[in-house]
């Protein structure tokens, strides 16, 4: 497995101390506002089936997310670990009344549903948690490689299937200037933050 450079390293480990470093209220004012503008550009709308994380310490936390998109009527999933030693994880339904534990990194996922796996291409939006971010579009995640191995289908920037919309959600103060993307890295589609939203002009979009 590729190792991160230490400039890499040293970024993640900066920008984990300034998201945690956020005060409570602060965070819960930039909580409302991503929820808020969630729903000005009509993420949640009756049947979509959306992506959601349950957050872990720092983390932009969903939990005003999750209710407005159930109140919308979207149908809800999360991710479930399937092999910490490959480093994989398929989403898997979120009932409003699913039984949770905890998993090997201390994230909460549903018990009873392994199984049910859907097929990330089954999914319309998937919210990502966000270390860093640049206005490429590029994300630095937790660094063990879950939602790249996972999302991969989305990293051919060519291909017109472009489903799921992968939404990052971050505080602005995740914001650095540029992140070297990876063979593997999957770019976000949008970057929502407490005070904008991003959308990442794609070079490998546009026609020759
Ligand atoms: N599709 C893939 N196939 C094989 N290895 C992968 C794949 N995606 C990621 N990896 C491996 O995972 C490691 C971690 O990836 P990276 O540093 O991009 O993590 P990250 O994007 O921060 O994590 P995450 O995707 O969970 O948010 C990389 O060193 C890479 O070797
Ligand atoms: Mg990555």
């Amino acid at each position: 497995m590729a190792q991160p450079t230490p400039e890499t390293r040293a970024a993640r480990r900066r920008l984990r101390a300034l998201r945690l470093a956020l005060p409570a209220d602060e965070r819960r004012c930039a909580e409302q506002a991503i929820t808020d503008a969630l729903r000005r550009i009509r993420v949640f709308r009756r049947g979509r089936r959306v992506a959601v994380y349950l957050a872990m310490r720092g983390e932009v936390d969903l939990t005003g997310i999750i209710a407005a998109a159930r109140r919308a009527g979207c149908e809800l999933c999360v991710p479930r670990i399937t092999s910490l030693r490959r480093g994989t994880m398929v989403f898997v339904p979120f009932h409003p009344d699913a039984g949770l534990r905890r998993n090997a990194y201390g994230i909460a996922e549903p018990v009873a549903v392994a199984r049910q796996r859907l097929k990330p291409q089954s999914l319309d939006v998937v919210l990502l948690p966000v270390v860093g971010f640049d206005r490429d579009g590029n994300r630095l995640g937790m660094g063990a490689g879950y939602y790249d191995r996972a999302l991969r289908q989305r990293r051919d920037a060519a291909r017109r299937w472009k489903r799921p919309r992968l939404v990052g959600l971050a505080y602005s103060c995740q914001e650095v200037e540029h992140i070297r993307r990876s063979p593997w890295d999957v770019p976000l589609d949008l970057v929502v933050t407490e005070r904008e939203i991003i959308q990442p002009a794609r070079v490998a979009d546009l026609p020759a």
